[in-house]
């Protein structure tokens, strides 16, 4: 069968996310030496912009890389090429350039948002813009929604979810929002936790995609436990918000419905994914080694992460963990190990690199997750020595207490320096790498 060429905006798009990697990854280990050793960049960069430097690369990573994955797949479902085309190419354009504008705003100081989205508000608008034209360009690319396998119904809930959760947690700008201080959390914390649930749709949509795809059949996307997913997913996105507002005065019935459903999610995607590499043979695990070993590593990351929140949803634990660097560990384990992970295996595929260089990728992912575990395990340590020091020691002053995390954050730079140099030589050999056209499977 002829190949289709490919959508070069989408593989831009991805191309893009894995530039904004790369930022996301040298502030990060920039945030890292400032922790290690405060004051380093006192004069050149506070940790105030280096933080939502790093933080804001990290979701528009996410984000890029998510929406490019899903047009560059949705043209090889649907076995023609994209409608459209010039809407992708305003697509890249817009996200490119806003997410380029405000992180150089960010360098000059410009702030006046919400934490995750620090940036002037008025750079809402090409991102709501953006997000619309995504909409429109899936909506006018598939047909029916009638017997479609289940990443399509992701994508499309995921799509559509995102818009109204970020259109919400723009809602503060409105004074009758932001006047009342419970009413106003309580929204911003509800549309962040649905944010996630919404990207992690299109995520997880587009991995089991990439697992039919390796496997040759649909026999996963038309599975019984992949729509089970794609309802726990929707009701997650709904509701998982109940346990990002524990410090909040609202029912404890929410937080443990919310609780319960965000871990069934995970347990479930983690059993996909496991039920899959165990069911491929050695040719297609060839075929496809390079993206294979990601999703390898993200499930065990599904499994980290769950054992983390098992934890973490313990109320008494949970207390006091709030407003220390287990939740850091908690975040960056989850958008690293698994969000990370995932979305390099679909670049992987994307750029034609499934099997090149195994040798390459087999050793740099290795060191880069053995190194996240104990980035990880590092964060977790000096977040119990906070929480410790803050209901047990009043006695102890903050900065002895300081004194104790410094080894920790000494292990968490050396790890972070690890995972950076890994992940930065995959991004980069996946820039570069091109490939002609998109078989069709
Ligand atoms: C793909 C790579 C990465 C992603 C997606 C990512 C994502 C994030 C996110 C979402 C946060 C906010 C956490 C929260 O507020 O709970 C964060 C914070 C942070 N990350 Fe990362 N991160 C990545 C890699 C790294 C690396 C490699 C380092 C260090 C070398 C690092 C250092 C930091 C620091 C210092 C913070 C600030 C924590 C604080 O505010 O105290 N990150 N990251």
């Amino acid at each position: 069968m002829e190949p289709l060429s490919k959508n070069k905006y989408s593989v831009y798009l991805v191309k893009t996310g894995l530039i904004l990697l790369i930022s996301t990854l040298l502030f990060g280990l920039a945030g890292a030496i400032e922790y290690a050793f405060p004051g380093f960049w006192r004069n050149i960069f506070s940790f105030e912009k280096i933080r939502p430097l790093h933080v804001s690369s990290a979701v528009f990573w996410i984000l890029t890389g998510a929406t490019g994955s899903v047009l560059y797949y949705l043209q090889e479902h649907n076995n023609e090429e994209l409608k459209f085309k010039n809407g992708v190419k305003f697509l890249f354009y817009i996200f490119a350039l806003t997410m380029a504008a405000i992180l150089i705003s960010y360098c000059f100081g410009v702030f006046g948002g919400r934490e995750y989205w620090e940036f002037h508000p008025y750079f809402a608008i090409p991102l709501t813009i953006g997000w619309i034209l995504f909409i429109v360009l899936y909506l006018s690319n598939f047909k029916t929604l009638k017997n479609q396998p289940v990443y399509i119904w992701m994508w499309f809930t995921g799509a559509l979810f995102f818009l109204f959760t970020y259109l919400e947690s723009n809602l503060w700008i409105i004074p009758y929002f932001r006047d009342n201080l419970i009413k106003d959390m309580t929204i911003q914390w509800k549309s962040y936790g649905s944010l996630v649930g919404s990207w992690n749709l299109l995520v997880y949509g587009t991995s089991i995609y990439l697992m039919d795809k390796i496997s040759g059949n649909k026999k996963y996307s038309y599975s019984n436990m992949a729509f089970g997913l794609y309802f726990l997913g929707l009701f997650n996105l709904m509701f998982n918000w109940g346990h990002h507002i524990y410090t909040l005065p609202t029912q404890p019935y929410v937080k443990h419905i919310a609780y319960i459903v965000s871990m069934t999610e995970l347990f479930i995607f983690g059993r996909i994914i496991y039920l899959w590499k165990s069911s491929l043979d050695t040719a297609k695990k060839f075929a496809h080694y390079n993206s294979y070993q990601f999703f390898l590593a993200s499930d065990i990351w599904v499994f980290l992460t769950l054992g983390l929140a098992i934890i973490m949803s313990i109320p008494a634990l949970n207390i006091y963990m709030h407003g220390t660097h287990v939740i850091v560990a908690h975040t960056m384990g989850a958008t690293i190990g698994i969000n990370t992970m995932l979305l390099l295996a679909f670049a992987i595929d994307i750029t034609g690199t499934g099997h090149k260089n195994i040798k390459l990728f087999r050793q740099v992912c290795l060191i880069s997750n053995i190194a996240l575990f104990f980035f990880w395990i590092s964060l977790i340590i000096a977040g119990f020595i906070k929480a410790y020091w803050q209901f047990n020691e009043p006695n102890v002053a903050y900065g002895a207490m300081i004194g104790r995390l410094k080894p920790w954050f000494h292990l968490f730079l050396l790890t972070g320096t690890l995972v950076v140099i890994g992940l930065t030589i995959i991004a980069v050999y996946l820039i570069r790498s091109n490939k002609q056209e998109v078989s069709r499977y």
